[in-house]
């Protein structure tokens, strides 16, 4: 790979819970390439919005629960002056899985596209230029905005403007967060169709956050695989969907689709607790639901290595190909 764009080197984060604290992400380290687009997938609570907004610097709580490298164009992140942060603010953005609740619902349109462009101190001309190229590039125009607000569009067309107002700014990265998982079947493709056709145009590099395989795999280069807050597995696309090396990629590749979003089960963050205890006791956090553990995988825990399939895992008996039925 070139030079990364964004370097991430043992990443954790925890969170105060009672009198104990709760790691929600475990020493990940990520490289994305320039014009990369990196899919993170894994079920509800593993750590991939913490991820997101880690390396965006928008976690809402004390730098003291945040450990780890984070380097963008080879400069640390971490170590980042309110000016640098500043413009780095220009160069990364996030696109959010819920777009209404990222605007203020008093602001015009016009005014929620433009207020990164104010921020960063761009004159008034170029303000109402960038907009325009902003909302056209989305398939909406100024007339159709002008003096309205929020409330007045669909959910699709708020993730639009969202990513007008992200595109404005003329980022080379975007994190995005379930970008299509609150909308309406019917406009997902025409948001995801979007977000794909911006990332060639644009040349961005792109983290993509989803628990939908499907839709990753349409928009991604490589996916890394999370659980419990740790990476399990990261490779290619075509290596995980056709060769998954962890029983936790196999488990997610397998897993029926539940047409309803809101009808799947979002696991208890105490069921988080009890698993991220036993990980604390040693050994692989995954073991208690595999069907291939062994007494190793009790004691130890198991690090990512490159598999003979090419790509990484954390697993002591990572599948061979021939496992994996066609
Ligand atoms: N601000 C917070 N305070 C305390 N715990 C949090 C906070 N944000 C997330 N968590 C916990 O961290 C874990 C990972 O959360 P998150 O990154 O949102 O997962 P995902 O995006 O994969 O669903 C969860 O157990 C969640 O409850
Ligand atoms: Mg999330």
């Amino acid at each position: 790979m070139t030079a990364p764009l964004l370097h991430v080197r043992n990443l954790s984060v925890t969170f105060p819970r009672g009198r104990q604290s709760f790691k929600a992400v475990d020493d990940v380290s990520i490289d994305l390439g320039p014009t990369e687009a990196l899919g993170l997938v894994g079920e509800s609570g593993s750590g991939k919005t913490t991820i997101g907004r880690a390396v965006l610097r928008l976690l809402p709580f004390a730098e003291r629960n945040v450990s780890g490298e984070i380097d963008f164009h080879g400069r640390p992140l971490t170590a980042a002056k309110a000016a640098e942060l500043k413009a780095f603010r220009a160069q990364a953005q996030m696109v959010f899985q819920d777009p209404v609740s990222s605007f203020n619902p008093r602001r015009r349109i016009e005014e929620i596209v433009a207020e990164g462009l104010r921020i960063q101190g761009v004159g008034k001309t170029e303000i109402a230029e960038r907009v325009d190229t902003a909302l056209a590039e989305v398939g909406m125009s100024r007339s159709m905005v002008e003096g309205r607000r929020p409330h007045q569009f669909s959910g699709g067309q708020c993730q639009r403007i969202a990513i007008a107002r992200a595109l404005a700014l003329r980022p080379e990265m975007l994190v995005c967060d379930e970008p299509v998982a609150s909308l309406d079947v019917s406009v997902q493709a025409r948001v995801l169709n979007l977000l794909r056709d911006m990332r060639r145009a644009r040349s961005l590099a792109m983290i993509f956050i989803s628990h939908d395989l499907a839709v990753v795999r349409s928009i991604c280069d490589r996916i890394a695989v999370l659980y419990m807050g740790r990476i399990v597995e990261i490779g290619d696309v075509r290596q995980i969907f056709e060769r998954p090396a962890h029983p936790y990629t196999r488990t997610l590749l397998d897993a029926v689709p539940v047409p309803d979003a809101r009808a799947k089960v979002v696991p208890s963050p105490e069921r988080a607790v009890r698993a991220s205890r036993l990980e604390e006791e040693g050994g692989c956090a995954f073991r208690t639901r595999c069907p291939f553990a062994q007494d190793i995988c009790a004691r130890v825990r198991p690090e990512l290595a490159t598999t003979p399939l090419g790509q990484q895992a954390a697993c002591h008996f990572p599948l061979p190909a021939a496992a994996v039925p066609a």
